[in-house]
């Protein structure tokens, strides 16, 4: 049973392994990266200065804006040029085949 507050964002066979899929949680596009059996959900907008990220950036376990050369860890969202900074990450769960995400 999937618990409150958690809504389907892909199904997992949507998802190539290593690889960063954009979906639409409501509203909200997110970044769902799916690492082996597990899916890591973050924003889709850099922690510098809100830059738009794109998928094709996604290598292993950061993320690379072109704007300024940040990278970000998809797995916890920081920044690995400045240590406040963050991405928006957000609890994901793969449960028959679904990904589902909550977003708060
Ligand atoms: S806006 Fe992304 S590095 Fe500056």
């Amino acid at each position: 049973m999937i618990p409150p507050g958690y809504q389907k964002a892909a199904n997992f066979t949507d998802l190539m392994d290593g690889k960063t899929l954009e979906a639409e949680v409501g509203p909200l596009p997110i970044f769902l990266h799916r690492r082996g059996d597990q899916v890591f959900a973050t924003g889709v907008y850099c922690a510098h200065q809100d830059f738009r990220l794109n998928p094709s950036n996604c290598s292993g376990d950061t993320i690379l804006c072109p704007a300024h050369g940040y990278r970000m860890n998809i797995r916890t969202g920081a920044c690995l040029n400045e240590p406040d900074l963050f991405l928006p990450t957000y609890p994901t769960l793969v449960e028959n085949g679904e990904v589902w995400v909550r977003l708060i």
